[in-house]
């Protein structure tokens, strides 16, 4: 959500800050801003559009200066218009924010006797304000930081520039993540390491409440005390990859394709491709005694938990609950003593994740997680921290982080049942055998590109889409239907095939789609029911099963997508393909801006 960048540059910055912001963009692309400190003062440039319309703005009308900021906006308070377009510049202080200032109302209400004049409607701007005024009694920068930050509440990361004092930027983070880099005598600040990693690898990550003072040669930093803190300078390994879809049409195309290699490369970080043999690091505790563990997600990532949840279950005989995140922070969870939490998150930022993490570790859990950006927050906050290596992801919908996710989470659920003792070593080696062939099963679906072409085109017309799933296929069903939704804008509901007749199907009219995820599996015969009572009621089955499972639902399925033989484990994996593929191929039927939808961001760092 938010993405921001600061530089204290001994060279021009524009170039450099759009470079960054470009970079940033999947953070939220609703507006986009800088400014930067010349002799003329503030130069301000903001469009209520793309960094693309930023950056011809600019090349319009340059910006000169050594010191900048800019901002891609998710909007959470005050619609997409200029006004409300970050910086926002009051007097000689510009700033951008991204989070939610939650008292800023109240803020504005004991401002009132100042008469102040608010030119948006975003939280935001308070900050300009409060800073301004504080500055006009105390001409002292840090004195007034300090001030403005006791009267905040709510999450933030700050970059705030005042062109009185050219040689410095001030910043501070509370929740909303924040990083500065050392360059050769200037000093970048972002909201994460891929803004960066192009100017500097060389970074120091804010830790929760720091603030700090930025000049080219050095960063002063105080903690939520106002206490100087040394923080670690570290070398970041973060990739330094400029976004781009190469031959294909959209990321969302080429990340869903990308999936063979990126399921191999995280199966080898987990199982020798030699000898098999799985390979983890070291956790805070041993897999024989932990009582329960709480998998806590997000969104697609939830969905990964609620799928390795039957298999934990199932293989290591392991007690489990799946949380969305954001409901186990605030539902007071009873946590087992010596149990631990498994946090999964493609971005590693997810405030929700983070906070239901944190939430547990003040439980007393051991916290593990797994995530696919290197070095975020919640890698940062765990005991132990697996990766999928799917390489970023810039497509707001998540394709290979899921699938690599849930074959690290086969790995785990198998190494923990031979630890364990509920799993014996010949099931444990069929298993693994089958996740080395998921690569070959992918790519074979991936291969065949008409299966898609009849279903899309109903489906581009349905107003209700119905997916349904059993067991492990369950969750590939909510999963095929979230993501159909976020790129199509079609309503669409995944169920638990058997909770159909308890109320879902209801919404089934002569004509509807209803997709069912169903590989010939020890669920097949329930599902196949369930189909029967959709049919009868007038719905058009898209059967996504594998040859067994199609040749007993020949009549009965409109469609047909054809999964290879599998293994338990790994039909859900597979499966996973079409779904990506249903919703990809609606969207680009629709026309939508398929890796941009709209109202969504790709990192989500407000609550
Ligand atoms: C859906 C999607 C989101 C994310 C969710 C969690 O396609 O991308 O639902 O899965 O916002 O994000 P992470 O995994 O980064 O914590």
């Amino acid at each position: 959500m938010c993405g921001i960048i600061g530089i204290v540059g001994s060279r021009p910055v524009a170039p450099r800050i759009l470079e960054g912001l470009e970079r940033l963009e999947y953070r939220g692309y609703d507006s986009a801003g800088m400014a930067t400190v010349s002799g003329d003062g503030i130069g301000l440039r903001r469009t209520a559009g793309r960094v693309e319309t930023l950056k011809r703005l600019v090349a319009g009308s340059p910006l000169s200066g050594q010191l900048g900021i800019g901002h891609t906006r998710w909007a959470t308070h005050g619609k997409v218009t200029l006004c409300n377009t970050h910086p926002h510049v009051v007097g000689q202080i510009a700033v951008v924010h991204n989070g939610i200032i939650e008292n800023f109302e109240e803020l504005r209400r004991t401002l009132e006797p100042r008469n102040l004049r608010y030119r948006s409607q975003t939280d935001s701007e308070i900050v300009a304000h409060l800073l301004y005024l504080e500055l006009l009694d105390d001409p002292d920068p840090e004195r007034a930081m300090r001030s403005v930050l006791e009267r905040l509440q709510g999450a933030f990361s700050l970059v705030i520039m005042n062109a009185d004092q050219p040689d410095m930027l001030m910043v501070a983070r509370r929740s909303s993540p924040l990083v500065a880099g050392f360059g050769e005598d200037e000093m970048f600040v972002g909201s994460d390491a891929r803004a960066l990693v192009h100017l500097t690898r060389r970074l120091v990550y804010l830790e929760d409440g720091d603030w700090a003072v930025v000049r080219r040669e050095s960063i002063e930093l105080h903690d939520a005390s106002h206490r100087p803190v040394e923080r670690a300078v570290r070398h970041s390994e973060v990739q330094d990859e400029k976004p781009d879809p190469g031959e294909f049409p959209h990321f969302m195309a080429k990340e869903i394709h990308e999936q063979p290699e990126a399921v191999t490369y995280t199966l080898h970080r987990y199982v020798e491709p030699a000898g098999g043999e799985l390979k983890f690091p070291e956790f805070p505790f041993d897999a024989r005694d932990v009582p329960r563990m709480s998998i806590v997600a997000a969104g697609t990532s939830y969905y990964a938990g609620m799928v390795a949840r039957y298999w934990f279950e199932r293989l290591a005989r392991l007690s489990i609950d799946v949380d969305i995140a954001s409901e186990f922070r605030y539902r007071d969870p009873v946590l087992a003593p010596g149990g631990a939490v498994l946090a999964i998150s493609q971005s590693g930022e997810s405030i929700d994740t983070l906070m239901a993490l944190r939430e547990a570790r003040a439980g007393g859990q051991h916290v593990l997680s797994l995530v696919n950006m290197a070095e975020s927050t919640i890698e940062r906050e765990s005991d132990v921290t697996l990766h999928t290596a799917a390489g970023p992801e810039y497509s707001v919908a998540s394709t290979k982080a899921f699938t690599t996710q849930l074959v690290v989470l086969a790995c785990l659920a198998v190494s923990w049942g031979l630890q364990r003792g509920t799993l014996e070593a010949a099931e444990a080696s069929v298993a693994l055998d089958a996740l080395a062939r998921v690569r070959a099963g992918l790519a074979g679906i991936l291969a065949d590109t008409g299966c898609w072409d009849e279903c899309v085109g109903q489906l581009a017309r349905a107003r209700d889409i119905i997916y349904l799933g059993r067991g492990s296929n369950y969750p590939i069903a909510l999963e095929g239907a979230l993501k159909l939704k976020e790129i199509t804008y079609i309503h669409a509901e995944g169920f638990g095939a058997g909770e159909m007749k308890h109320g879902p199907i209801a919404l089934i009219e002569p004509g509807t789609p209803v997709v069912v995820v169903a590989p010939h599996d020890k669920w097949f015969d329930k599902t196949a029911s369930n189909v029967a009572e959709a049919r009868s009621r007038g719905a058009r089955i898209a059967l996504i099963s594998d040859r067994t499972g199609i040749e007993k639902l020949a009549g009965a399925a409109t469609w047909t997508l054809p999964l290879p033989d599998s293994h338990a484990l790994t039909a859900p994996i597979l499966a996973t393909a079409h779904v990506q593929m249903l919703a990809y191929r609606t969207a680009v039927t629709l026309g939508t801006d398929v890796d941009r939808p709209k109202n969504l961001a790709k990192t989500v760092t407000v609550e």
